[in-house]
């Protein structure tokens, strides 16, 4: 079994040979991740060379044109869906904000939403709103004690009325991985449509979209070692039947009408580089054969997780040994990302994450705007909980040296 080589990929990350960020150990990826130098090339040759309005047929216009629907073209590829059901928008949030506009006009009083009570806000918070409408939201809960969702609870609100349910295939504190092939199925059974928010699972690994049935799937590049842009996949047939939310004479333009805000032009042309840099992990592993992009996101998602788990496992192994430790989610690797959150009987983790700060080691505190799973832990939301993530490029030591800060702290 091919296994990934931690100093390639450490040799693609400008930021781990950088003076000032020597000594530090990043473990607050669940907020954002390091930019491949992919991206960061890509964004200065932007600024650089094209730097105009792109779309004329004047030499760099033209070519920044071109560079931007390349990007769509190779993010569609490698997401196994057309390059028209790709849209940029400056932000996750931003994207179901204006999905939700679109749902404002198109559901009915009566028409049911379900939620959960464990996602990130971006994800809740715009459908929930559309209470005002009549629209009814019921709420998908999580285990009080786990964290986790239990697909039962799917079945007992699903129903004729149903029109979307809005889930995340990995929550930022809990970070189970679902199963959501077999959610979509449910729910698409059920007559209704699936909202996935995929913002803490792509970073461990591009998805292929069509596999897993969503018909609306989020993800933030700034997690996924690119620039600050939320990816949002619609299918087809949703953005035929949702109202337009773009400018009337972009009617027809499927990737405008649910982006209504120009796109920031230099940093759409640098996901080339964060598919650079996938191509080229694919290319130092598996050799520059030819494969399908189904073979190639698998292959390197794979790789990721297989070394983000073997890293994971003294992490967990750790912090279920401590008695005044309460681990959230899964003490096992199977099946969860490297994202765990926990807090500690009797202290603040705002203060855990002050003493790992003064270690240089970056973490987060909080509820990290997964607000309303916090009372549903019987966690109070402002003080929250400690979360320690990362992903495939960090190493084996970096997380002993976490681990033996974490023995001394708590
Ligand atoms: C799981 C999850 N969903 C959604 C978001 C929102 O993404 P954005 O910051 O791009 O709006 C975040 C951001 O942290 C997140 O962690």
């Amino acid at each position: 079994m091919t296994v990934l080589d931690p100093n390639f990929v450490r040799s693609q990350f400008p930021a781990f040979s950088e003076p000032s960020l020597q000594g530090f150990a990043h473990f607050e990826n669940a907020g954002g991740s390091y930019a491949c130098g992919q991206v960061i090339d890509s964004l200065q040759r932007y600024y650089l060379q094209t730097k105009v309005q792109p779309y004329y047929g004047f030499g760099p216009s033209h070519a920044a044109g071109e560079q931007m629907d390349q990007a769509r073209k190779r993010m569609a590829s490698w997401l196994n869906v057309a390059p028209d059901e790709v849209n940029f928008g400056p932000s996750t949030s931003q994207n179901t904000y204006v999905v939700a506009q679109a749902l404002r006009q198109h559901l009915q009083a009566g028409d049911e939403i379900i939620v959960t009570n464990q996602d990130h806000e971006a994800n809740v918070g715009a459908w929930r709103r559309l209470e005002s409408e009549g629209v009814v939201i019921r709420e998908w809960q999580v285990d009080p004690e786990s964290g986790e969702l239990d697909p039962d609870g799917l079945d007992d609100l699903l129903n004729e009325k149903t029109r979307v349910v809005a889930f995340t295939q990995c929550s930022n504190i809990v970070g189970s991985m679902h199963p959501v092939r077999e959610w979509t199925d449910k729910i698409h059974a059920a007559g209704a449509m699936a909202i996935v928010d995929g913002v803490s699972y792509a970073p461990h690994g591009l998805p292929d979209v069509d596999a897993l049935g969503a018909d609306i799937y989020l993800f933030s590049l700034y997690k996924v070692y690119g620039p600050h842009l939320g990816v949002m996949v619609m299918r087809k047939t949703i953005n035929e039947q949702l109202p337009n939310q773009g400018h009337f004479f972009n009617v027809d333009h499927p990737t405008a009408r649910f982006t209504p805000a120009g796109p920031d032009h230099a940093q759409v042309a640098s996901v080339n580089g964060v598919i650079d840099y996938f191509e080229a992990v694919y290319a130092h592993h598996f050799g520059v054969e030819e494969a399908t992009p189904e073979k190639k996101t698998s292959r390197v998602r794979a790789l990721f997780q297989h070394t983000e788990r073997r890293n994971l496992k003294p992490l967990l192994d750790f912090l279920s040994s401590q008695k005044s430790v309460r681990l959230i989610g899964k003490a096992v690797t199977k099946n969860r990302a490297p994202t765990v959150s926990f807090t500690v009987q009797g202290r603040d983790p705002a203060e855990i994450a002050a003493l790992l700060a003064e270690r240089k080691i970056g973490i987060a505190n909080g509820n990290c705007y997964a607000y309303r799973l916090m009372p549903a832990l019987d966690i109070p939301p402002l003080q929250g909980v400690v979360r320690l993530s990362f992903v495939h490029y960090t190493q084996k030591e970096e997380v002993s040296r976490l681990v033996g800060a974490l023995d001394e702290i708590l």
